[in-house]
């Protein structure tokens, strides 16, 4: 096997006019975020997050941006977002499912759980459904160990899932779950 240089530096990247590293972001880096940092290449991450929670992910002009703005190489910034796997690189579903992968999600059952999402969805972890509705990806540890098997729906962290709870996360998360009548005297049991 031999190694590949790919020329990133040549390479060509989507741009359009209006900047994603927006005044507002730039004002509170600059006020808010800056400040608390001995050099400008800590706030790589906030501003990654910044953006990647404005657009759901981070677009290749929103890196020149960060760079440009943090006095960084575009690649310091591009190694960044692609170590950490919470950075989108590409643009996502609505809602992202993220699935822990880790050794205490791994001892509770994490790959029934993944797979559950999958037959629900019909992809694999990577893709996002037809509809861009839902884009399914594996992390590391969520810090929810205790509580394992983990995943997050967006921003909303779902603990001991199990398999059979995952068609109502889904629907849950596109809005359309209504809550089941309760049965003749009784509620229904928590899902
Ligand atoms: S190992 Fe899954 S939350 Fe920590």
């Amino acid at each position: 096997m031999s190694w590949t240089a790919k020329n990133s530096a040549a390479a060509e990247i989507d741009r359009r006019e209006k900047p994603y590293l927006t005044q507002a972001m730039r004002d509170t880096l600059t006020r808010e975020l800056l400040p608390r940092y001995e050099t400008m290449m800590a706030c790589t991450l906030p501003a990654l997050h910044m953006v990647q929670h404005a657009y759901g992910w981070v677009p290749p002009q929103a890196m020149t941006e960060i760079a440009q703005f943090l006095k960084l190489k575009p690649a310091e910034v591009l190694d960044t977002a692609s170590f950490y796997e919470e950075y989108a690189l590409t643009p996502q579903g609505r809602h992202r499912i993220a699935i822990c992968r880790s050794v205490a999600c791994e001892f509770c059952g994490h790959e029934k759980v993944t797979q559950a999402v999958k037959d629900a969805l019909g992809i694999d972890v990577g893709e996002t459904t037809d509809d861009g509705a839902f884009t399914l990806i594996e992390l590391e540890c969520l810090g929810s160990c205790g509580t394992a098997p983990a995943m997050l729906v967006d921003e909303t962290l779902h603990e001991n899932v199990r398999p059979e709870r995952v068609a109502r996360i889904l629907d849950d998360a596109r809005g359309d779950w209504t809550e089941p009548p309760a049965p003749a005297g009784g509620h229904p049991s928590p899902g």
